[in-house]
Order: C-alpha cells, then sequence, then structure tokens
C-alpha cells in the first residue's frame, strides 16, 4: 500500500533515499552536490521523524549504523567462497614470469598456434588494510566477516555497518542487484585518520598502533561498536566473491573492468586507480608510477595487483589453494635505502640500558630524513657485523624508528674493527653489567645520563608537568654539578641558573618557580614520574586511586599490590623491588620533605554508581583525567551510550555519541557542566 503523499512514513523513505543518493555521490564519485552542514540536517530530521515514530526505523536507515550491545565474542562466519591470498613478489623477474605464464595458459587455450593471443589485464593499487567479506541479501547489508584463515572468518557485521562508506542498502537505479552477493574489500584508515588517532591513544595514555594497517584491523576487531565507530575507517571493495538469483544475464560482468563499474553502480567505493594494462611495460610503468606518487596518497600501499581482465579465462586458469592463478602482487620494495655508518655511541637511557646507536650519513627513508638507527643491543651489532665506516642499509617500517638491517660488501675498502661495547659506562664509568644481550649501567643514583633521564621523566608532562625542563635543560643542570640527585631540584635558585647557556633572567626566574609550583602535585603524578620500571600513567593513577598515600604504597607487599586492578605478579614484583633499593628510599624521603602528593581529591560517592560516557575533546584535561576524576567519585565511564548512560559528556567535535544522548533522552553535559559536578563532589580541577 502506498503511504499518502505527506505522511511520515513518505518522507522518511524520501530521507533514505536523499541521504543515501548524497552518501553515494560523497563516497563513490567523491562529488558531494550538498555541504555537510545539509546533510547533517537531513540525517537529524530522519533522527527527528524516527524518534517520534520509532515503528519507521528500519535497520538500512542511516541513522541505524551503530549498534549499542558489545558482543561477548564475534562468532565464526563461513565465507561465501574461499578468500584466497595473492600470489606475490618483489623482483622484475617474479613479474615477467606471471606474465610469461599469462600469455602462455591463453594462447594454448584459444589454440590458435600463434601464441600472440592478446592479454588483457586490469592494474590496481594493492591497498595495505585489512580484508573482508560484505554479503548484502535483497540489496541489504546483513553480514561482514573477517578473512580469518579464508575459509572461516569473524563475524564484525556491527562493526562494518559503523563505516560511512560502506551502503547499509545497495543501489539498483543503474544495475540490478542481485539477491545474494558477497563482495571482497579492503577496509583502511587514511594517514591523516591514523595519525589523529595515534595522537587521541597517546593523549589518553593507551597503546598506539604501528601503521595503518594494524590500526584498521585491530579497530575491526573490537568487540563493541561505538569504538569501531570512534574510529575513522575506510573501505574499497574490488571482487566479487558469490552471487546469487540475477535475473538478465546479458548484464552480469564478463570483465574485472565490469565488475568494477558494477560495483560502482550498486553505490559501492572502488579505488579511483586502477586502469587496464596490456603489456609487461604497461605493468612496470602503473608500478613506477604508484610507487612515486606513493608518499602523496591519504592511504598506504604496498604495492600493485595485476589481474586477468576477462572473467571465463580466470575460471580455466583456476586457483591453487592458496591464491588464484589469474592475478599477481609486484609488491614494493620496502622503504629502504644505503648510506654510510658513521660511529655506533653507545646510549645511555633513564633505567641505565645502554642502546648502540648509528650515527649515519643522514639519508630520507618514506619522506623523512633520518641520521639515527637503532641497533638494539650489543648481540644485535656483533650478528650484523656492522661496523664504523661501513656501507649499510636502513629501514623505516610505519612509524617506528629507523632499523638497521645489513651492511653492504664493500670487498676493497679496508674496514675498522668489530664495535665492543665499552666495559663502563659511557657517562659514569661505572662497569657495566650484562642483562642477556643487554648492557646495562648499575649505577643507579650517580650515572650523570640516568640522572639526566630521570630529570626529564620526573618533569614530564603525565608526572610533575614542570615547564622548561626539558632534555637539553636536564643535561645542562647535571653537567653542571646543579643536580646530583633528583630532589636538588627544589634547591635550585634562579642566581645558581642565570650564568647558564641558554638562560635569561626571565627563564631563569620561570624555572625556578614552576618547580616551586610543582611541590603541590597529584600523587599519581609523582608516583608516575619517580620511573619505577614497569609503571606507566595509567599504572601510578592505579595505585593512587587504590593506596591514597605514599606510605600505603611503600608499606604494600607483592599481594597487596596484585590486589589491585591492572598490576599483575612482574609487575607487582618489581614495584616493590625498586621501592625497597635503600638508596631509592632515601632519595624518595628526600623527595617527600619537598613534594607534596595529594590523593585523589575526593574520596567521595557523589556520583556512586552514575555511568559516564566521554565524547569529543575536553580542553582542561585528557579524557584519562576526567575518567579518573569521575571514578574517584565512584562514577564509573564506559565507552558505549545506552539507556543505562546517566551522563554523557560532549567536548570537542563529539560525533555520534552525543546524537545518540539527545536520541535516548540522555542528560549531555558540555566541560563546564562536569567541572561542576566535579565541583560537587569536592574536585577542584
Ligand atoms: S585481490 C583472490 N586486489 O592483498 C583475489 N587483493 O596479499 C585476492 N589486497 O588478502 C585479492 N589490495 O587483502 C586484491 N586490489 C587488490 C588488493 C588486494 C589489497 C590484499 C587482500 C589480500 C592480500 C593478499
Amino acid at each position: 500500500m502506498m503511504a499518502p503523499p505527506n505522511s511520515p512514513e513518505t518522507r522518511v523513505r524520501e530521507l533514505h533515499a536523499t541521504l543515501r543518493h548524497h552518501a553515494y555521490l560523497y563516497y563513490v564519485k567523491n562529488r558531494p552536490e550538498i555541504s555537510d552542514e545539509a546533510y547533517d540536517e537531513l540525517y537529524r530530521e530522519l533522527q527527528d521523524l524516527e524518534s517520534r515514530h520509532p515503528e519507521l526505523v528500519t535497520p538500512d536507515s542511516p541513522t541505524q549504523r551503530v549498534g549499542i550491545q558489545p558482543l561477548d565474542q564475534f562468532p565464526t562466519v563461513e565465507h561465501a567462497a574461499p578468500m584466497l591470498s595473492l600470489d606475490s613478489g618483489a623482483d622484475r623477474e617474479s613479474l615477467e614470469r606471471f606474465d610469461t605464464r599469462m600469455r602462455k595458459a591463453l594462447a594454448s587455450g584459444l589454440d590458435t598456434g600463434t601464441g600472440a593471443a592478446p592479454v588483457r589485464y586490469v592494474v590496481e593499487p594493492k591497498l595495505d588494510g585489512a580484508s573482508v567479506e560484505l554479503v548484502y541479501e535483497e540489496g541489504r547489508l546483513t553480514r561482514a566477516a573477517t578473512r580469518g584463515d579464508g575459509q572461516r572468518g569473524e563475524g564484525i557485521t556491527e562493526n562494518i555497518r559503523t563505516i560511512g562508506a560502506v551502503p547499509l542498502s545497495l543501489r539498483d537505479e543503474d544495475r540490478p542487484v542481485p539477491g545474494f552477493l558477497a563482495l571482497r574489500a579492503e577496509v583502511i584508515m587514511r594517514v591523516a585518520a591514523f595519525d589523529a588517532l595515534n595522537a587521541r591513544l597517546l593523549e589518553e595514555d593507551r597503546p598506539t598502533f604501528a601503521n595503518p594497517r594494524n590500526a584498521a584491523a585491530g579497530s575491526l576487531r573490537q568487540l563493541d561498536p561505538q569504538i569501531t565507530a570512534s574510529r575513522p575507517l575506510d573501505i574499497y571493495t574490488y571482487d566479487i566473491l558469490a552471487a546469487v538469483g540475477y535475473d538478465s544475464e546479458d548484464r552480469w560482468p564478463a570483465s574485472h573492468r565490469e565488475t568494477l563499474e558494477a560495483l560502482r553502480e550498486w553505490g559501492l567505493p572502488v579505488n579511483e586507480l586502477s586502469r587496464p594494462a596490456e603489456t609487461i611495460e604497461d605493468i612496470i610503468a602503473f608500478h613506477a608510477e604508484l610507487k612515486s606518487m606513493r608518499d602523496d596518497l591519504d592511504y598506504e600501499i604496498d604495492g600493485i595487483v595485476i589481474k586477468l581482465d576477462e572473467l571465463t579465462a580466470r575460471d580455466e586458469l583456476g586457483a591453487t589453494s592458496h591464491h588464484p592463478r589469474w592475478a599477481f602482487a609486484y609488491k614494493f620494495a620496502p622503504r629502504k635505502e644505503v648510506t654510510r655508518l658513521l660511529s655506533i655511541v653507545p646510549s645511555v637511557g633513564r633505567t641505565g640500558t645502554v642502546t648502540p646507536v648509528a650515527l649515519m650519513r643522514p639519508v630520507e627513508l618514506g619522506g623523512v630524513t633520518v641520521s639515527r638507527a637503532t641497533l638494539h643491543n650489543r648481540e644485535e651489532v656483533a650478528r650484523k657485523d656492522v661496523r664504523e665506516g661501513d656501507l649499510i642499509r636502513v629501514q623505516r617500517a610505519g612509524d617506528v624508528i629507523p632499523q638497521v638491517i645489513e651492511r653492504i660488501e664493500e670487498p676493497d675498502r679496508a674496514r675498522a674493527g668489530p664495535w665492543k661495547m665499552p666495559a663502563a659506562c659511557p657517562s659514569c664509568g661505572t662497569p657495566l653489567v650484562e642483562r642477556g644481550p643487554f648492557s646495562v649501567c648499575p649505577n643507579l643514583l650517580d650515572c650523570p645520563a640516568q640522572l639526566t633521564g630521570r630529570i626529564q621523566h620526573f618533569a614530564s608532562r603525565h608526572a610533575l608537568d614542570i615547564e622548561g625542563l626539558g632534555e637539553e635543560t636536564s643535561h645542562t643542570l647535571v653537567q653542571e654539578g646543579l643536580v646530583r640527585h633528583l630532589p636538588d631540584l627544589f634547591s635550585l635558585t634562579a642566581e645558581q641558573l642565570l650564568p647558564l647557556e641558554g638562560f635569561a633572567d626571565k627563564s631563569a626566574i620561570g624555572l625556578v618557580q614552576a618547580i616551586h609550583a610543582a611541590r603541590e602535585t597529584e600523587l599519581a603524578r609523582f608516583i608516575y614520574g619517580l620511573g619505577i620500571p614497569e609503571v606507566g600513567a595509567a599504572v601510578a593513577r592505579a595505585l593512587a586511586q587504590d593506596l591514597r598515600s605514599f606510605g600505603a604504597l611503600l608499606d604494600a607487599d607483592e599481594e597487596r599490590l596484585q590486589a589491585i586492578e591492572g598490576i599483575g605478579p612482574i609487575m607487582a614484583e618489581q614495584i616493590v623491588a625498586f621501592l625497597r633499593r635503600p638508596t631509592v628510599a632515601k632519595i624518595i624521603r628526600e623527595l617527600l620533605s619537598f613534594v607534596r602528593p595529594a590523593p585523589p581529591e575526593a574520596t567521595g560517592d557523589s556520583l556512586a554508581g552514575r555511568r559516564f560516557v566521554l565524547t569529543g575533546g575536553l580542553e582542561r584535561f585528557s579524557r584519562a583525567e576526567a575518567k579518573a576524576a569521575l571514578e574517584s567519585l565512584g562514577a564509573r565511564v564506559t565507552s558505549s551510550v545506552s539507556a543505562q548512560t546517566d551522563y554523557v559528556v560532549a567536548g570537542e567535535n563529539p560525533g555520534s555519541k552525543r546524537e545518540r544522548a539527545l536520541e535516548l533522552g540522555v542528560t549531555v553535559l558540555d566541560e563546564a557542566g562536569l567541572l561542576a559536578l566535579l565541583e560537587e563532589g569536592g574536585i577542584d580541577i
């Protein structure tokens, strides 16, 4: 039955179609016709209608991307067809072998006897993301799964639904949609989004991702779809895995090119760089072109994929159990460069571990100039047999510290002798001790390099947060003998600082004042600042929250510590061992004669049992701090908004959680509102 023209039902349908159309223009055509604001307005209108007419909410409504309930575990899902891997190589010869095989196979298949049958390929970027299967039934997204072992993967439907670029229902305006359609796609995280995510994780004191691929895969494997929704994921589809129930045979794709066209017409994002190729020169040119574009693309690729275009030829060629015979991944060599190793210097960290650092002639690696690389430990140096003056190959994988891969033989050059880890600490002269492959300076207290590192750590942002006390100043203070032990910091005077290089009146006074002000600090910051092995900012907070005074921490035995959430036996042992060292205990006693670490302020329970969700950026504190403050008043901070949520705190750019809260009638607080609540509970920020 047709709904009357002005009914809410008709308008909801119109809004579905309009929103889907604009999403298609935005994600598939890259040609939006309306502004984000105009889109949001239509979206809000739909939300509003749906909240007034809940019976009109359908699962494929654009408002229904984020489910509410976190899962206990992912279901195992059998793929519609095996998700095979790709045959691959990074050298020209393996590409040539593939091309020759294709030509021979097609020539014999066509039986022309000439061996000169034309071969058509499609070349595409090889996207460095997470491979997924998407299933549409009657045009609606019903299932999505990770690749898993190729036969079975994990059902991540709810998470895939949160990705804006994934249509919840397919377009059938240009081409009929088969009743059952299983697709293969790659979920990616764009580089800018990846950097922003890592910055946020760092801010919240949580582990960061090594590269966008891990970030994409990790985000897909969240049991709570709200978390996935907060991760900026994107997707490109590139293959049909299986299809059942399409009537107009003649419109069914006969080639890969047509497949890509069909995917686009159904409203699915397809990478825009793919193109036809015929000769090996075409392929090599595409490889070279993408390689030179690689650093400018806003997503990561690790090579190109060459696919036979014609689908019947593909069927004839078939597959091994591992990969189809009709495709080949011609990979880029990793981001490596060759340079000269100038010297190897032992560098003493704050915990006393001495790391051999390679100083090299600067080279550009994936867009970044590097002149230092880690050699990890003395065994690594010996294993690679790198010596000063050698030619070396270095590599930067993702965002991590550059590494020395190997040395390059130069038969005619006289080499320096093997590098040796010094027997004594380069900073304090104390004989080094060996712990496995590592060399450690045991002079915990007096080693200037360790002290420099410790000062820097003590003053860092999550510790006492003393402005103006970074690496260089710490080094100067130690070198000039002004600070021999951490507590000396608190007796520094502006007169002592003034003659030092880099200090003027203002900065000297400023630093002394900043150090003075840092005496009033929080217990968690003080604990973290001590640099206890294994104790990061989050563990320090847990300790402070539970034990509430430094005395209680000193009294705690391993068993007591293990009763605290997040602290296991190894950590407990390390903490107790560290604090009980007589020298450490003495320093701490002295520090405590200056510093008054306050326990988490309110012991109140003014928010006992209340559930909070934090979203968006806050100005006055990091999310981790806001969470700790709320928890100290007995509140629970969770990540997903549900009807059980009492408050959603929405900072800058809050995103969908705020919308969700408004929909559910949950109270939304801004930062001022949060501050007021905390203040009521006795916490002054
Ligand atoms: S085709 C059976 N095309 O590379 C066809 N795969 O190393 C196999 N990948 O697991 C896939 N970009 O996740 C294909 N344009 C592309 C691709 C691509 C990235 C991934 C895919 C696969 C892996 C194999």
